[in-house]
């Protein structure tokens, strides 16, 4: 028997030396400066903590003008080296798979699953990418504008009866049927189960403090989960024994998938990727969209730009009450450089983490093997170098930008890759939208428009406003 008061020192003696690991990583080369903080829990709980503002997080201001462009730090249990470097950024984005490769902390694949997109890598990976670019590549874009045309103005004429309207929920509704419709065919007013709202609870809980017992946001987050899973599952299980006699959207392209013998694809990783496409569609671009319009109303001079470009693209029309064409879609000048500058400003994603594959070394810092690297691209976008009084809303900086400029210091969409395949869809949403909004309608602002960053964009109190037919 070892006597209790030195097995107490032993243990505390232990610990000690634990937490000066902790504190002390080892490495072959100088690590960026920055503070560990608490053993396991790090610095999460700063990371965490709201902010209502549209500027670069104070988590990450203070630690760059304390370190630099470069610093280390630990979140929920992971060694993390920061990057609000765009040359950095840059190269992490072109070196996906060779020096670096997605990864997401232990919460975040509870949370999308171990199968999700942002897991997979190598070949895998770029079948699915392939998959996935068939429903959104340009191609099939060009055939979902008449939808999308349509189901703008549908949303909208409802609108206009109704006194007022919280844009970001409508916006989100009006997004989440069309994109719902394309993957699974799902209805929201004839489906019993109410697959938004699962996804609801999961949002809510996604940007939160990942404890998990009953009563927290990560808790009802998972739980959210859970229910939109087994929703997706029970409808594979319908379609299985009731095969469809037409294929007509995306998750019956995926289980022919599944069912082909030399497949790489399996139900839970099919299963995963419907979560993630239904989840990635409609959060992010409500949210962009609420942002434009907020945007848009408190600076009438730019809705009067962007209405005389719209104005314009219907009187350039034989019948005027033709649809848009795809390259009246494309000749949306003004319109783009709003969405680039909402975007620029919104940072919707605003960290994107990567696994260092090697001990890389970059200035005079290695980034070592197994470390989680994450990339934040608001500093990149708010840095007052690239982009002049950066939080000064000014579509007009977009004028004659190059498309160089775009890939070093726009990372909106990440990069590489691994760059979001979403984005050409988003941008066509929001850009339809919009020309949909200011030929037909006008609107009021009448309460919410609050911000909050903790650190993804919310709009707590929503954003009412009152639309009316011209
Ligand atoms: C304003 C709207 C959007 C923003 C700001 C956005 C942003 C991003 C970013 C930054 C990434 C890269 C993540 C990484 O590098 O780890 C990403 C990936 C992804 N996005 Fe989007 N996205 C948007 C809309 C969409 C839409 C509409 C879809 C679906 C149709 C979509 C589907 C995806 C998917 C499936 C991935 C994973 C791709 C991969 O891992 O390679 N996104 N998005
Ligand atoms: C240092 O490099 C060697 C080989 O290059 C590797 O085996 C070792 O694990 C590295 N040490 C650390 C602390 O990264
Ligand atoms: C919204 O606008 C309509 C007219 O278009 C008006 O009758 C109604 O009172 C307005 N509601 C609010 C809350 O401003
Ligand atoms: C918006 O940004 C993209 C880069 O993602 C760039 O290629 C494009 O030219 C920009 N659009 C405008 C109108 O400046």
């Amino acid at each position: 028997m070892v006597p209790l008061p030195i097995f107490i020192s032993l243990v505390v003696i232990l610990i000690a030396k634990w937490v000066h690991k902790w504190c002390h990583p080892k490495s072959n080369g100088t690590l960026p400066p920055g503070s560990m903080g608490w053993p396991l829990l790090g610095e999460t709980l700063h990371f965490f903590a709201s902010t209502t503002s549209l500027d670069i997080p104070p988590f990450i201001r203070q630690r760059m003008e304390k370190y630099g462009a470069i610093f280390k730090t630990s979140l929920v249990g992971e060694g993390v080296i920061v990057s609000t470097d765009a040359d950095l950024n840059y190269f992490i984005f072109q070196k996906e798979g060779v020096l670096f490769e997605s990864w997401y902390p232990y919460t975040f694949t509870q949370i999308f699953g171990t199968n999700s997109l942002l897991n997979l890598h190598g070949s895998v990976f770029k079948y699915l990418k392939n998959m996935v670019l068939n429903l959104v590549g340009p191609e099939s874009l060009m055939t979902m504008l008449p939808e999308v045309e349509a189901t703008s103005n549908r949303y909208l004429t409802m609108w206009s009866t109704q006194d007022t309207v919280d844009l970001k929920e409508t916006t989100a509704q009006m997004i989440f049927d069309l994109t719902g419709k394309k993957l699974i065919s799902y209805d929201s007013q004839k489906s019993s189960e109410d697959l938004r709202g699962y996804f609801e609870a999961f949002i809510k809980g996604l940007i939160s403090f990942p404890l998990n017992f009953p009563g927290t946001s990560f808790h009802r987050c998972l739980q959210g989960r859970k229910k939109a899973m087994k929703m997706l599952k029970d409808m594979l299980e319908e379609r299985r024994q009731r095969p469809r006699q037409t294929q007509s959207d995306f998750f019956d392209y995926v289980l022919k998938e599944v069912e082909r013998k030399d497949t790489m694809l399996t139900e839970d990783i099919a299963l995963d990727l419907m979560f993630v496409m239904l989840f990635a569609s409609y959060e992010t671009t409500s949210v962009a969209l609420t942002l434009a319009i907020k945007y848009l109303s408190d600076h009438p001079s730019f809705l009067q730009q962007l209405t005389e470009e719209h104005e314009a693209i219907i009187k350039r029309r034989e019948n005027p009450d033709s649809g848009l064409s795809w390259s009246e879609y494309k000749s949306m000048k003004f319109t783009f450089q709003i969405i680039n500058e909402t975007m620029r400003l919104a940072n919707i994603a605003p960290v994107i983490f990567r696994k260092a594959l090697k001990d890389i070394k970059f200035k005079e810092y290695i980034i070592p093997a197994g470390w989680a690297v994450m990339v934040c691209p608001p500093s990149v976008h708010l840095d007052p170098n690239t982009y002049k009084h950066p939080l000064e809303f000014k579509p007009s900086r977009w004028e004659g930008v190059d498309t160089h400029m775009a890939s070093r210091k726009f990372m909106v969409f990440g990069g590489g890759l691994r760059v979001c395949v979403g984005a050409d869809f988003a941008k066509l949403q929001m850009a339809v939208f919009l020309h949909c909004l200011v030929t037909k309608y006008k609107w009021k602002a009448v309460k919410g428009g609050e911000i909050v960053r903790s650190p993804g964009l919310q709009f707590p109190n929503g954003y009412h406003i009152n639309v009316s037919q011209i």
